[in-house]
């Protein structure tokens, strides 16, 4: 792989499909800036409006940006994921979405790995999502387990969901080490 002088690696760890894919990228993943906030709503919306995942509001995506990386490529934003603390060993990765001119080449990868090492930097011993696609997920040894066993704060998203209350959501997690 030929790199250019002065640019960092774009990703972490990957697998050989991952590696090959990583080639093709020449963006950073960095901490969402306050000017990101709108084309994040953009690009989370769209694909909310397709039911792919939940809509969020401008307002929390502010109050909530902290959370957030985003991956820059060509001055424009194409993914974005978010990891939610919510309680003293439990987070949520949530909003995560690339562009659709942007996937397959393992961007959505870079940002759940992204927030999976900030969850062990900040102690926290296990990650959920709530998501449509777990096979995606599995890929990072995630499994599916009973909503129950989520606590019930995290339910309060749910009364905004279009679904609700025919939610074909399914809960993952995976405990870090
Ligand atoms: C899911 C999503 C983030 C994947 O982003 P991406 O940048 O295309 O994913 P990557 O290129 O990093 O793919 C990484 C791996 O995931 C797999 N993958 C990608 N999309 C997948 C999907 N929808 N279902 C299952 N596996 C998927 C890839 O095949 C790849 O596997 P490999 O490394 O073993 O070859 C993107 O399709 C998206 O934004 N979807 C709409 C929003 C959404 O569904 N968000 C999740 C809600 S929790």
């Amino acid at each position: 792989m030929v790199r250019r002088p002065g640019k960092a690696p774009a990703v972490t760890k990957t697998g050989a499909a991952g590696k090959a894919r990583a080639a093709g990228k020449t963006g950073t993943i960095r901490k969402a800036l306050v000017r990101d906030v709108k084309e994040v709503h953009s690009l989370i919306n769209e694909f909310a409006s397709e039911q792919e995942m939940l809509p969020r509001s401008l307002n929390e995506l502010y109050e909530h940006m902290r959370d957030m990386f985003v991956y820059e490529e060509d001055g424009g934003l194409k993914g974005v994921c978010s990891l939610h603390v919510v309680w003293e060993d439990l987070a949520e990765i949530r909003s995560l979405a690339v562009g659709l001119e942007a996937r397959g080449r393992g961007i959505g990868r870079s940002l759940v790995e992204k927030c999976l090492d900030e969850a062990r930097e900040l102690g926290v011993s296990k990650v959920f999502a709530l998501t449509y696609i777990p096979e995606f997920f599995r890929l990072f040894g995630f499994g599916v387990v009973d909503k129950s066993e989520l606590p019930h704060k995290i339910w309060g998203d749910c009364i905004r969901c279009p679904k609700f209350p025919d939610c074909n959501e399914f809960a993952v997690s995976k405990v870090l080490r």
